[in-house]
Parts: structure tokens; C-alpha cells; sequence
């Protein structure tokens, strides 16, 4: 991944949600790059059977990065390695993660009050991964705002970029995220910034880009149910509008997202998680709270898929 070339919009790493299919589908919309959920370092230092299926993504996904979190340098650099073997465009480090389960293990937004492990895991990581570019996804900090002397400390670790999601561990995914501060950290850093936090429309991307200067910039909720978002981001940038999904190419990303789940996941997982993707997809459109019902009640794939053939029926009549 070339991040010195700017301007670009990533689809951020989402646990429980970016996985192959969401990813592939926000890429064939337009997204320059897409991640994988967290991995846990740890997970494949004791050859964690699920970790397999959280590294693994395809041709249509590429580019794509694999995120990795942990606190242990040579654990960490362990899972480097390792995830090198999946030929990653990039390797992330996740220090921002604000989950309780998470933190108290150390690690995720814990090491951003530990500026020399965070400094050691960094270092460690960068000199595993060779020619691949490594990252390092953070907050402004756990409590209080060190963005910026923790954004230099990445770049003097090696990091070939960062990326700020501009809210504290404290606001969790409260409050509004600071970008003042994306802007601020972008005066100080010579290696590419990407901004995050509160991208939720076309508009709020492009005035991410403008207000704070960053390099590119990464959209996570913005995306859930909407992964059109990125082909609008680039119509908006390119001719000044971008056009809406009609309820009919709602639904039809609804059915692309379930059925590329089930090529990917088993059966029974993919019609659970199918289903509170394309929920997202349908929400605010006309008769959504009954379909609603009836997809959460939906059984299996079969049962899920009749469901959306009705609704579809009930749209295309309507318009
Ligand atoms: C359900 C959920 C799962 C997330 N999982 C991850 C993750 O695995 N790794 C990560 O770095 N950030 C994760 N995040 C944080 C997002 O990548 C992003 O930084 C944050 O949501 C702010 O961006 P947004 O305002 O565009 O949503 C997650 C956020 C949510 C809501």
C-alpha cells in the first residue's frame, strides 16, 4: 500500500463486522483499502483455531490490511510474521481499542499510557515486517489528549503511517471526535496521517480532508448499512454531488452482503450475522420495522432469503 500517495478513503477495521464479505462489498464500492478485524497477537501465539479465519481475505478484497493488536514485543513480532504469511498489504497495530476486556489485558488504547512498551511493541513489529509497510492505529489518548507525542513516537518507531480516531479511551464513542486535533497532529508528522472519527456522510469525509489536512481518511460506522458511502465520497469529491441508493439498491446490497457471507461462512454463523447487516441496510426505509421482525425471525439462509425476495416484490411495486 502506497500511503504517500494521498486522498485516499479506507473502510476502518470493525470487530464483528468487517469481515470477508462486508470487506469485498466495500471495496467493489469504491473503498482504496480495507482491514481486518483485530487479531489478537496472543491468539496466534497459542494457534488460536479462529484467528485462521480473521487473517484470511481474497483477490477481491486487496488491498487490504491485517490488524493485529497486543503488548508483548516479541509476542507481537511473532504475529507479524506470521500474518505475513497471508501477504497483507499492510500491517495495523490497534492501540486504541477502548473495550474493557481488552484494556485491562494491557493492551489497545491501554499502551497509550504506556509510551515505551507502546515505543517497544512498535519497534518490534516494524523490524518483523520487513518491507511491509506497519501502521499504528491510536486515540488521543487514554484520559487526556498525547496524540501528538504519541504520533511522533510512532514515527521515530518506523511506522510508514498512523491513523487518530480523535476521541479518548474515556469518550469511548461518545462526544464528537476532535478533529482540531487531527489537524494539529498533522502539522507534526512527516509520515502520512490518516483521520477517523465521525465520517458519516459524503460531506463530513470531504470536510474531514479539508478542515484538518490529513492524508486520507477511514470510515467505520458511516459504512454499516451504507457501504455506498465510498462511491458517493468520490462522485461528491469528482462532480460536487453524488446520488442516493433507491430502496430497490438498498435491498440489493442487502442481498449482495448476505450472499457473500454465505460464501464465506458456515451456515448457521452466516445466518446470524447476515441478518443484522441487512437490517442496517433496510433501516428508515418504508416498512422496515416489519421486515425487521421477520428477518430477526428468519431461521436459515433459505428463510432469510424469502424474506428479502418479498420485500423486494413490495419495493419494485412501489416504484
Ligand atoms: C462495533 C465496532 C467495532 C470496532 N472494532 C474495531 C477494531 O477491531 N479495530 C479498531 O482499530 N477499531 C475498531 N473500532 C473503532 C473504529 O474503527 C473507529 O475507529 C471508530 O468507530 C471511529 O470511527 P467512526 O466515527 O467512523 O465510527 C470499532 C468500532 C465499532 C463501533
Amino acid at each position: 500500500m502506497n500511503f504517500a500517495e494521498r486522498g485516499k478513503v479506507f473502510l476502518a477495521p470493525l470487530a464483528g463486522v468487517t469481515d470477508r464479505a462486508f470487506r469485498e462489498i466495500c471495496r467493489s464500492f469504491g473503498a482504496d483499502g480495507v482491514c481486518t478485524e483485530m487479531v489478537s497477537a496472543k491468539g496466534i501465539w497459542y494457534k488460536d483455531k479462529k484467528t485462521a479465519d480473521l487473517l484470511t481475505f481474497g483477490e477481491k478484497e486487496i488491498p487490504c490490511g491485517i490488524q493485529l493488536f497486543g503488548s508483548e514485543p516479541e509476542i507481537v513480532a511473532h504475529a507479524v510474521t506470521h500474518a505475513l504469511s497471508y501477504h497483507p498489504q499492510w500491517i495495523d497495530l490497534n492501540m486504541g481499542c477502548p473495550v474493557p476486556k481488552i484494556v485491562k489485558n494491557g493492551d489497545g488504547s491501554a499502551l497509550m499510557k504506556n509510551l515505551p512498551l507502546a515505543e517497544q511493541v512498535i519497534r518490534a513489529a516494524v523490524a518483523a515486517a520487513g518491507d511491509t509497510p506497519l501502521t499504528v492505529k491510536f486515540r488521543l489518548g487514554f484520559e487526556s489528549d498525547v496524540s501528538g507525542e504519541f504520533a511522533l513516537m510512532c514515527q521515530d518507531a518506523g511506522a510508514a503511517a498512523v491513523c487518530l480516531h480523535a476521541r479518548t479511551r474515556s469518550q469511548m464513542y461518545s462526544g464528537k471526535a476532535d478533529w482540531s486535533a487531527i489537524g494539529r497532529v498533522k502539522t507534526m508528522l512527516s509520515i502520512p496521517l490518516i483521520g477517523n472519527g465521525d465520517i458519516f456522510t459524503p460531506e463530513d469525509a470531504l470536510a474531514m480532508f479539508e478542515t484538518t489536512g490529513c492524508d486520507h481518511v477511514m470510515v467505520a460506522r458511516g459504512a454499516l448499512g451504507n457501504p455506498q458511502i465510498f462511491s458517493q465520497i468520490k462522485q461528491l469529491r469528482e462532480t460536487g454531488r453524488y446520488d442516493l441508493p433507491t430502496p430497490a439498491e438498498r435491498l440489493q446490497t442487502a442481498r449482495r452482503i448476505a450472499e457473500t457471507m454465505f460464501l464465506y461462512k458456515p451456515e448457521v454463523l452466516a445466518a446470524a450475522e447476515a441478518k443484522k447487516q441487512v437490517v442496517w441496510c433496510i433501516k428508515g426505509m418504508r416498512h422496515s420495522a416489519k421486515y425487521k421482525n421477520t428477518i430477526f425471525a428468519s431461521r436459515n439462509g433459505e428463510e432469510l432469503f424469502a424474506v428479502l425476495a418479498e420485500y423486494e416484490k413490495e419495493v419494485l411495486a412501489h416504484e
